[in-house]
């Protein structure tokens, strides 16, 4: 497929795209539950500081190679390393990628659909708010229901990506991205008031260090990466888009701080309803689909046209979100097929509805009849997730910056990060930029990587 190489008109809209792909289930659902499966508030702090200290010069780092090579994520190592047969290689690994996280992305996805439709058929209404664990483990163990929900999900996200309706679905991000903030503001405040609510703000900040282990620093690191989305190539292409004016750490900066703070909003609107309602915050990844309908039925007793209004919109701003996010992870394949192999667009398309289709069938199963199928304790679910977030999308980020570390010229780099000296305030930052991207982020990324195998 021609790439159409246009890009991004200003630093709002760069910040609006990369936020509309950073911003997904990782920060609703996967970070309330890995920092409830991690120790609580310690996972907190190791996450903002890994995002900031090594997750924003990756982000740069990426920015980079995509603006300087000014195409697509598996020919950028080739164009900016031509002859090196190494790099061509690696250049595979943003297409795995992706693929492997959106067969388990379009699971959840379709939980929310379910979800989204007991909202409007008004099911929280009719359930006792201490029955709403219940409901989610009556339904993820079911063997249909589930699976159907995930293949209308992902199908639904097919038809887009067949379709290429990118400037409707991008117009719309821009309009639900804000409506999702106010959403999860209101839901948190009202989270927060809840009897017991101070337990769980508590769990988020008050850090209790005896909780804390090597594994800490390697799951919090890849829920960085994840929420961020590095690693996948998706801000190599982002940054192809990014004009040759734009301030690459400005953007970068601004699209990790709302991400950042997007995922502490969610932590705020579900760990306190987690405390509120009793459930262990290390129950895994079916945590917000226990604690949300726990508010939404609770507040259903009280004021009952405000909790359907309240969970409609929550579920479908969800459902946007993740919808908008499993579309550029099948885009990604999508392209490659089409560009590799010269497939129709619509073949490519329905290949990858049965390759993430039949990956995700058996990642939902692992919740029903195939739960007993585990290594090491995770199921075929948690495996998908821990292989492409805690090893597959480490080893990317890794080449990622050691790619711009020490296989780009450091004065293309510099070029790219002053935009060829213009930006003079970047200028000053530029070295300690270029130490943290070649010789920080690298170390700190090996180590994680070994920690998680050794410890
Ligand atoms: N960063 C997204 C999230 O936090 O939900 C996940 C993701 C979406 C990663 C799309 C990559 C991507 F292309």
């Amino acid at each position: 497929m021609e790439k159409k190489r246009e890009g991004f008109g200003s630093r709002t809209a760069v910040i609006f795209a990369m936020a509309g792909s950073a911003i997904g289930l990782g920060n609703i659902w996967r970070f309330p539950y890995m920092v409830g499966e991690h120790g609580g508030a310690v996972f907190v702090l190791i996450y903002i500081v890994a995002t900031i200290l090594f997750s924003l010069p990756i982000f740069v780092a990426e920015v980079i190679i995509g603006r300087r090579s000014h195409t697509n994520a598996r020919d950028a190592f080739v164009k900016l390393a031509p002859g090196k047969p190494f790099w061509r290689l690696v250049s595979i690994l943003p297409i795995v990628i992706p693929t492997i996280i959106a067969s388990y992305y379009s699971v959840i996805g379709g939980w929310s659909l379910e979800y989204f439709i007991k909202a409007c058929s008004l099911d929280f209404l009719r359930t006792a708010p201490d029955m709403a664990t219940d409901l989610f483990g009556g339904f993820v163990s079911s063997t249909w229901v589930p699976v159907i929900m995930h293949l209308v999900f992902l199908a639904m996200s097919a038809v887009v990506v067949a379709l290429g309706v990118k400037a409707g679905i991008e117009k719309f991000s821009k309009f639900i991205l804000p409506v999702l903030f106010i959403l999860i503001v209101l839901i948190a405040l009202y989270s927060m008031s809840l009897p017991g609510a101070g337990e769980g703000v508590r769990y988020l900040f008050w850090a209790d260090f005896s909780e804390f282990t090597p594994r800490t620093f390697a799951y919090a690191l890849g829920q960085s990466f994840y929420s961020l989305s590095l690693g996948m190539g998706i801000i190599i292409t982002y940054g192809s888009y990014v004009r040759k004016d734009e301030n690459i750490l400005a953007s970068s900066a601004g699209t990790a701080v709302s991400d950042l703070m997007f995922a502490l909003l969610a932590g705020l609107a579900i760990m306190p309803a987690v405390f509120a309602a009793g459930i262990e915050p290390g129950a895994g990844p079916g945590l917000i689909f226990q604690s949300i309908p726990y508010i939404f039925c609770k507040m259903g007793q009280e004021a009952p046209t405000l909790s359907t209004i309240a969970s409609v919109l929550f579920f479908f701003t969800v459902i946007v979100a993740a919808m908008t996010s499993l579309i550029s992870l099948i885009e990604v394949g999508t392209a490659f097929l089409v560009e590799k192999f010269g497939m129709k667009r619509v073949r490519a398309v329905f290949a990858m509805f049965l390759i993430c289709g039949t990956a995700g069938v058996l990642c939902s199963l692992s919740f029903g009849p195939l739960s007993g199928l585990t290594v090491a304790g995770m199921n075929i679910f948690d495996i998908f997730d821990w292989v492409a977030s805690n090893i597959l999308l480490l080893i990317m980020a890794f080449l990622s910056v050691v790619f711009v570390g020490f296989v780009m010229k450091k004065e293309d780099v510099r070029d790219e990060f002053t935009n060829g000296g213009a930006k003079r305030r970047n200028a000053p930052l530029f070295n300690a930029v270029y130490f943290l991207i070649k010789w920080v982020a690298p170390i700190a990324v090996l180590l994680i990587f070994f920690t998680n195998f050794i410890l």
